[in-house]
């Protein structure tokens, strides 16, 4: 996968090369680049935003230098153009794993008090992290990249973790214990030592199941749920 990111503060993404992501890249799985809206801008004074026609608060990013950056930017990656915004539909597991399938992608970051409209008319999509306002679009593409990168072959060590966890099968995970088996008096559930594979993998799905049920009905709502698990509910304990 490849993934370019447009911004006016590529030093932000610094943090890609550490930890999973950082080891991904050194192992060419993915690659992820920084373009600086800044490069394009055609204002000797190399300003890239502008006040807002009608009045308003705060600053508009041009759209010249947002549109010179992705007609840039595109000519090495055939990606869609993703804009990080308030307006977009919200990010999910579901929009993850959508997007982890894709070879290539861009992603565009606002600042101040947004993008000039005429941007949309370059823009394949617009992704919200949330029904809240951010400082910048870097703030979003940081976890959204993450999320994304995580669930693509080989970055993850074990291809499986992200099978189990939250969301990936529409329900909350179930919890994880690790050594030692009697923490200050708290002991780990008797089930997980038991070497009982299957009693194992029961457990594991009625506790994800009941958690789910309990903290995300809007979730549980959703999930279509087997005879199995409609036993499993019934039968073990939280
Ligand atoms: C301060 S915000 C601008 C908010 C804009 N004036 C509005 O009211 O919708 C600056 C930039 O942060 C990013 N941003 C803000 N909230 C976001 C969110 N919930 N999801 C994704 N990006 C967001 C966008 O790129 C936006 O252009």
């Amino acid at each position: 996968m490849k993934i370019d990111i447009l911004t006016l503060f590529p030093e932000m993404f610094d943090i890609f090369n550490h930890s999973i992501i950082g080891r991904a890249i050194k192992n060419n799985i993915i690659e992820i680049n920084t373009f600086d809206i800044r490069n394009c801008t055609l204002d000797k004074h190399r300003k890239v935003d502008d006040y807002p026609y009608g009045g308003g608060a705060g600053m508009i990013m041009a759209a010249q230098p947002i549109v010179d950056s992705i007609k840039t930017v595109k000519t090495n990656n055939n990606g869609k153009v993703i804009f990080l915004g308030p307006r977009g539909k919200t990010f999910d597991q579901d929009l993850a794993k959508q997007l982890s399938r894709e070879s290539e992608l861009i992603f565009l970051c606002g600042h101040y008090e947004g993008i000039d409209e005429r941007v949309y008319e370059y823009i394949d999509m617009e992704i919200s992290l949330g029904d809240f306002v951010l400082t910048g679009g870097e703030m979003a593409c940081i976890p959204i990249v993450d999320s994304i990168c995580r669930l693509i072959n080989g970055v993850l060590s074990n291809s499986n973790s992200c099978i189990d966890e939250s969301f990936y099968s529409g329900l909350l995970e179930y919890p994880q214990y690790t050594r030692p088996e009697n923490f200050r008096g708290q002991k780990v559930p008797e089930v997980l030592i038991s070497g009982h594979h299957d009693n194992i993998r029961k457990w594991k799905k009625a506790q994800s199941l009941n958690i789910t049920k309990i903290k995300r009905p809007d979730l549980f709502k959703k999930y279509v749920l087997t005879e199995e698990d409609k036993k499993l509910i019934k039968d073990v304990k939280l």
